[in-house]
């Protein structure tokens, strides 16, 4: 019977592998692309959402890692080590542990949701909790694989790169052609370049009539590209994307440039606002930061910036189960506590308003 293989076999022609290349694969790619009618309703857009947190670990990450820890192993790495803010060393710890090689993940002291931190334990990675936030975390994982016996699979890694483009296939795919517009959370930009890239070549083959506008947002306490210099201190509760100096900050312009792209901040009230239409309206449970691919679809449909009738592709990266915490928080800002009944189905009754 036939099941995915995993972006590295169902793309074997669109990426850099060979007979040489060992496929560490657990399954990933093949996410649902989910039509989101309360979206298009409110928007008037034909609006669908990308379900990546339906990854093997709860992420995207996980297509560029089968292709960045498959060209390790080729060329001979025992370990690999990557910063992060939880996604990435989960998936790098997952695909490592594998493939029987050690994975060492820097990440913030006390800034990664828990539900990732569980991950990157459960799959024996060497965890650091470095005093310093991301960018600080990427600058010793550049620092150490220069100068040590040790593969970096973060981002700035090509390969990773070339395994997230894969997402875009999926969606021309399934749609029979491109969007008009594609729309992605942005920490350190990698994403948004790998899904403009695949879209490119998908219409440079003919596959596809349309290179999609590109709209990527950030956490407007994390926001640099919109600022257009670093932030030092970057803050936000979309812990995931909670960087202030992109790894991929050029590519991401090079891809704004070619696809007429934009990019946006949006406040983490406005983010957590999103989540709950996305919980409660579509059904899908993201955590913080791919929440804010829905609160850039409403501010720039509220901007006018959205044709009707458009065709519009969300990525949600992360799943919601990852950092459930802000689900029991209410419009409010309190946390929700459910009602407590008694063991007695009249009561119950009476309580749900049945009776
Ligand atoms: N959404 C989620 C859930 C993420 O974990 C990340 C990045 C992004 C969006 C942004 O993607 O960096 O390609 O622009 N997480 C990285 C990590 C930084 O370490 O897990 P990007």
């Amino acid at each position: 019977a036939h099941q995915w293989r995993g972006v590295l076999r169902e793309y074997a022609d669109r990426l850099d592998i060979s007979d040489a290349t060992p496929i560490i694969t657990l399954g990933e790619g093949g996410t649902p692309l989910i039509p989101a009618p309360a979206l298009s309703a409110r928007t008037g857009a034909n609006v669908y959402v990308k379900f990546e947190g339906m990854n093997p670990t709860g992420s995207f990450k996980d297509r560029g890692m089968t292709m960045a820890i498959s060209k390790a192993v080729e060329h001979g790495a025992k370990a690999v080590i990557c910063a992060s803010t939880g996604n990435t060393s989960a998936s790098a710890a997952a695909y490592a542990a594998h493939a029987g090689i050690t994975a060492a993940v820097l990440v913030p002291e006390g800034k990664i949701a828990l539900g990732k931190l569980s991950q990157a334990i459960a799959h024996n990675a060497e965890l650091l909790q470095i005093q310093g936030n991301f960018d600080d975390c990427l600058d010793i994982a550049r620092e150490l694989a220069a100068n040590y016996p040790v593969h970096l699979v973060n981002s700035v890694n090509p390969d990773r790169i070339e395994g997230q483009k894969t997402a875009a296939f999926e969606v021309v795919e399934t749609l029979e052609d491109a969007p008009d517009i594609h729309i992605v959370p942005v920490g350190n930009a990698g994403n948004y370049t790998a899904y403009h890239r695949g879209y490119r070549e998908e219409l440079d083959r003919g596959v596809s009539t349309k290179l999609p506008r590109m709209f990527g947002f950030q956490a407007a306490g994390s926001a640099p590209i919109v600022l257009g210099a670093i932030v030092k201190n970057p803050d936000t509760i979309a812990s995931a994307i909670r960087i202030g100096n992109p790894a991929s900050w050029e590519l991401a312009l090079a891809a704004q440039a070619d696809s007429d792209g934009y990019f946006g901040a949006i406040s983490d009230d406005k983010i957590l606002e999103a989540h709950r239409i996305l919980s409660a309206e579509v059904g899908i449970f993201v955590e913080p930061a791919s929440a804010i691919s829905v609160a850039g679809l409403l501010e720039r449909a509220e901007a006018g910036q959205i044709p009707r009738g458009a065709t519009v592709v969300l990525t949600v990266t992360g799943h919601g189960l990852k950092d459930p915490q802000w689900a029991l928080r209410g419009k409010d800002g309190v946390d929700v506590a459910p009602t407590v009944v008694a063991n007695d189905t009249a009561e119950v009754a009476g309580v749900l308003g049945l009776a």
